[in-house]
């Protein structure tokens, strides 16, 4: 009986309460793929859910990680449209392991010309990044976003796909070290969290104001972001970085009708049809073989290191995504 290694979530505990230990591998069922894992991202989300911090948590003990890219390895009966080899996308948490069993009728197969590290960063972020400005606000050719965190996965992203929808980006970030990074990705205004907000939208947008602001921080940051907003805009919040509260003056809502939203993409993963999710997917591979979406890598550790890769994920200032190769020592 062949085995893999899978990191085990005991408890929601801060450190986390996770091992690393060593599975038998199943035969694909019916309808099912049998996955060998390359590359699996650690994600601020999946901190949170170590710590039992987020919208959705599992039974425990559970292997977690959500989200990676895996090579079929075995296709079970019934299966069509996979073939051994293919490169997908798992789209099922669980994802911190060598070897995983998916369902196939919600995988989402991936051109073979595809980086497998880049691939394994693209469910979440990137996918989140093209929501966010195709679907909460109307925006036309050259119409302003702000961001802040912007040197996130979602905020490069951001920048890179409003790069290719023909919109304008005005990041905001709390180090100069990352502005400039910024500004070479193609970030069109990039500032600090320090700067006057208001007084870079007025040199850089003119009386083409944003009509929508990103909020990952909360706090002071996401009240700044919608200060510079023009009214009747949008702040939309997906994430919470600073872990402060957002709160909202009542001249924004009352004087300015500025909208508030939040956004979460596992709503639309569980409730899209997959022949949209397939679409999405394909559209950002496609940025991603013509080299015009990437995301940085801070670092990589296999599996057996994984305390390591999770202190270097936890850590500040990191210089891009710490990711799990899941394919070291395995046949
Ligand atoms: N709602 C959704 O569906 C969804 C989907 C994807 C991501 N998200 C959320 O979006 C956020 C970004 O995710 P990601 O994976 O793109 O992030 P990431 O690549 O890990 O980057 C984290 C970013 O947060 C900044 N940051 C860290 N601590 C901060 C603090 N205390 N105050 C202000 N900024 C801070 C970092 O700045 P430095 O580099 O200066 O440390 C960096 O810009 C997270 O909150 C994540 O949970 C939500």
């Amino acid at each position: 009986m062949k085995t893999h290694l899978s990191a085990v979530l005991k408890e929601f505990t801060a450190p986390a309460a996770i091992s690393v230990e060593e599975k038998q591998t199943e035969q694909p069922a019916g309808g099912q793929l049998l996955l060998a894992m390359s590359a699996a991202p650690i994600n601020p989300a999946d901190l949170n859910v170590l710590e039992g911090k987020y919208g959705e948590l599992p039974e425990l003990p559970a292997v977690v990680g959500n989200e990676g890219a895996g090579r079929v390895l075995a296709v079970g009966e019934g299966v069509e449209g996979f073939s051994v080899g293919d490169l997908v996308l798992p789209m099922q948490r669980g994802t911190w392991t060598q070897r995983m069993l998916v369902p196939a009728e919600s995988a989402i197969r991936l051109p073979a010309s595809i980086d497998e590290k880049q691939a394994a960063m693209l469910s979440v972020n990137p996918a989140t990044a093209l929501r966010l400005l195709r679907t909460v606000t109307e925006l036309k050719e050259g119409d302003w976003v702000l961001q802040n965190a912007a040197n996130s996965g979602v905020g490069r992203s951001v920048i890179q796909l409003s790069k290719i929808l023909g919109f304008k980006t005005l990041s905001v970030v709390r180090r100069e070290d990352a502005a400039v990074e910024l500004r070479e990705l193609g970030g069109d205004a990039v500032i600090l969290e320090e700067d006057d907000l208001r007084e870079a939208v007025k040199a850089n947008c003119g009386k083409n104001r944003p009509k929508l602001g990103l909020n990952s921080v909360g706090g002071t940051s996401a009240v700044n972001l919608a200060n510079g907003l023009a009214n009747g805009g949008t702040l939309v919040t997906f994430g919470a970085m600073g872990r402060q509260p957002v709160k909202i003056p009542n001249a924004m809502l009352i004087f300015r009708d500025l909208r508030f939203t939040g956004f979460w993409l596992t709503r639309w993963v569980k409730g899209a049809p997959q022949a949209e999710k397939q679409a999405l997917y394909q559209e950002l591979a496609g940025y991603v073989c013509e080299g015009r979406l990437r995301q940085p890598v801070a670092g990589v550790y296999p599996l057996r290191e994984l305390a390591k890769a999770l202190d270097a994920a936890a850590a500040e200032r990191r210089g891009g995504k710490v990711l799990l190769d899941l394919s070291e020592g395995i046949a």
